[in-house]
């Protein structure tokens, strides 16, 4: 067999001084959709991301919190790959900037450099921005700020070490100018013109003013500069430096960096002459994206819960917020957030477009043809600029993809979906229905819109799994390791479907925005309560808890009441509506080996078939009731909040019977 060609794709490592929000889940998102689609295209992918530890700003942050940069540092990165697993992130290796084997390859590089005279000692006079860890000239400030934050700049002056930049500018300057290193074209004008035309002034790269970071091999006062210390991260993953340098040897030089627009300088100029120094290759391009922003502004810690991805991905599912990344951001360029757009955007392209396509097409192929479907039957001319949409749409996106055009890809593979729903209102599939000579017609009119939902399902994997999967599940053929031929129209020529519920339900948007920003003013109000509980010191909330005496509330019930209650987990066996009820569903529950009926005022939030196969909870001993002349054995729990419910269920899989308590 052929070995597969190598492709390496790298996020910028993060920050870990605090809790991320969608914009750097952006970042993530879009390598993770560039992976999988490469994965799938049958390379062998090595996808990169994890975390920047060191300097200031994290040792700061940890001493405000009472605890070592380390403790500091482990808890934010334990927090940050939970993330990267809520938004099933396919990473193949995470580094961490304090990892063994990175601290002694960074140590290595630097000594490299400064035996071959790259890097020298020198005294640092300048303007220092504290947050971004970067000296600047007063060429470079903007109305005297830091041009990168805007922040204020403090005049510095330090014993450091320098790295010889400015010997590379003509080498940066060509591979700037005269090669496609640096993508989208807008940003070469602005690094060309804003940094190496201005003068490339050699760059500090080490700090003997804080300890936390790599400490200098040879002149232990000094800790490297961060970005010798962060940057070095995309071979040093690859062993660069240790006894094993295999993957390096397979996969560097990187195929893209993908970067935020704010740190392309450090990728297409220090990056580049580093290696240059070090007389490696170079990457092979660097990709800056936008920004997300909101309201206008680049998205910060501080702009409240609504942003946070955790509450985002869990309320939404991970498939509804990984396509409102990957769509919404244009290449290259800034897109704005707000939760309406978010809310409508799932309803509109998700909800309807491709949910219902997916739901009537089904429904359609069981009612006309108990769900067998093959190519056999009465082909149509008016078909072919269909059936060559679906058989063109892998190669569309391949382009998309080679070019990093990500959302247009998204939209590429949508464009099939919509088509498809505007054939089924051209065809009229139900009017065929009613005339037998027509069911030929028929077959193939639902065998085109399989293969439709078939590819573009298929294509859609790499950027959200969940939904793709369960339709194409639901069409018998489950989802592919790899495209092969099966992005081709016809590639599959039987199908033997099911019908399963609707892939994303649709929401209430003014429910979803009133709740969404519910959540927002709570969390504002737990941030503020939390600054003030800090502010008020938190050994006198120490004391002050100790002396709390224990609640006492006439509401309170002991252990024994509790007791007395049995709940169990049963499973939904049948499920249909009450006759004459709009509010009532009958299920009927097994539990363990018994059989029990039960209804229960959820028909405006489930139906009965999404009912079914669900474990519940039980509560088993209540006394017989009649409802709308159905009797009711048990009451199933659920969860209320602002007309919203949602029943109670095992967290994993248990069989019924089971007791809770
Ligand atoms: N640690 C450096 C990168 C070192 S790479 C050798 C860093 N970290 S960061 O945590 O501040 O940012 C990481 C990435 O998240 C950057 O690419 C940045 O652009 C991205 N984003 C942070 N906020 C963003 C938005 N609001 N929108 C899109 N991406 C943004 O920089």
């Amino acid at each position: 067999m052929p070995e597969r060609p190598a492709f390496y794709i790298t996020t910028p490592i993060y920050y870990a001084s605090g809790d991320l929000h969608i914009g750097h889940t952006y970042s993530t998102v879009v390598c993770d959709a560039i992976a999988r689609y490469k994965r799938m295209r049958g390379y062998d992918v090595f996808y990169l991301t994890g975390t920047d530890e060191h300097g200031q700003k994290v040792q700061d942050k940890a001493a405000a919190e009472g605890k070592t940069p380390r403790e500091f540092v482990d808890g934010l990165v334990s927090k940050i790959k939970k993330l990267w697993e809520l938004m099933d992130i396919s990473y193949d290796k995470f580094i961490r900037t304090t990892d063994d084997y990175h601290v002694k390859a960074v140590q290595k590089i630097f000594k490299t450099l400064y035996d071959k005279g790259d890097i020298y000692k020198s005294v640092y006079k300048g303007k220092y921005c504290k947050a971004c860890e970067s000296f600047w000239t007063e060429s470079q400030l903007v109305g005297g700020k830091c041009p990168d934050c805007g922040r204020d700049v403090e005049y510095a002056e330090e014993e450091s070490y320098f790295f010889r930049l400015s010997k590379y500018a003509p080498r940066l300057r060509k591979l700037l100018t005269e090669t496609d290193f640096l993508q989208p074209d807008s940003r070469v004008n602005e690094m060309v013109n804003n940094f190496i035309d201005k003068g490339l002034q050699d760059l500090a790269v080490s700090r003997s003013t804080f300890d936390w970071g790599i400490p200098v091999p040879f002149d232990e006062k000094h800790v490297i500069y961060v970005w010798i210390d962060a940057l070095s991260n995309y071979i040093t993953a690859l062993g660069y430096g240790s006894d094993d340098e295999s993957l390096f040897r397979k996969f560097w030089p990187a195929d893209v960096h993908v970067v935020g627009k704010e740190i392309v300088r450090f990728h297409s100029i220090i990056w580049p002459a580093i290696l240059m120094a070090l007389g490696l290759p170079l990457p092979k391009k660097v990709f800056g994206h936008g920004w997300i922003k909101f309201g206008g502004q680049k998205m910060g810690k501080s702009t409240g819960n609504v942003v946070d991805p955790y509450v985002l991905a869990g309320r939404y599912g991970v498939d509804a917020l990984r396509y409102f990344l990957l769509d919404e951001m244009p290449f290259g360029s800034d897109c704005d957030y707000s939760s309406e757009l978010l809310v409508r955007k799932i309803n509109t392209d998700l909800a309807n477009d491709y949910g219902n396509l997916v739901r009537r097409t089904l429904a359609m192929s069981r009612q006309y043809f108990g769900g067998k479907v093959t190519k056999d039957g009465d082909d149509d001319e008016a078909d072919k600029p269909f059936t060559d949409m679906i058989d063109s749409v892998g190669a569309l996106a391949d382009e998309d993809m080679d070019g990093l055009q990500v959302s247009k890809a998204v939209e590429d593979i949508f464009a099939v979906i919509r088509r498809a729903n505007k054939y089924i209102d051209e065809t009229a599939p139900w009017k065929l229905a009613t005339d037998e000579s027509a069911k030929p017609r028929l077959m193939r009119i639902m065998y085109n819109l399989l293969e439709a939902i078939r590819v573009s399902s298929t294509l859609l994997l790499p950027f959200f799994r969940s939904g793709p999967s369960k339709a194409l599940g639901a069409l018998g053929v489950g989802a592919p390791e790899e495209f092969g031929d099966n992005l081709r129209y016809g590639a599959v020529g039987k199908y033997s479907t099911t019908e399963i519920p609707a892939i994303y339900p649709r929401l209430d948007v003014n429910k979803e925005l009133a709740e969404l920003a519910e959540i927002a003013a709570k969390a504002e109000a737990a941030k503020k309560s939390a600054a003030k509980e800090k502010a008020a010191g938190s050994e006198a909330k120490q004391a002050e808890s100790k002396e709390t005496p224990p609640q006492t509330d006439s509401g309170l019930i002991t252990i024994d009441d509790f007791a007395k209650m049995k709940l169990v987990v049963a499973e939904v066996v049948a499920c249909e509506r009450v006759k004459g009820s709009k509010k009532l569903l009958k299920e009927t529950l097994k539990v363990g080996d018994e059989t029990r009926v039960v209804c229960s005022g959820i028909a405006a939030y489930y139906t009965p078939e999404e009912m079914v196969g669900k474990k519940v909870i039980l509560v088993s001993n209540l006394p017989p009731r009649k409802m709308c002349g159905v009797e009711s054995n048990g009451m199933l729990l659920c969860a209320e909040k602002d007309g919203k419910v949602v029943l109670l269920t095992p967290e994993s899989d248990i069989e019924s019977g089971a007791e809770v308590g």
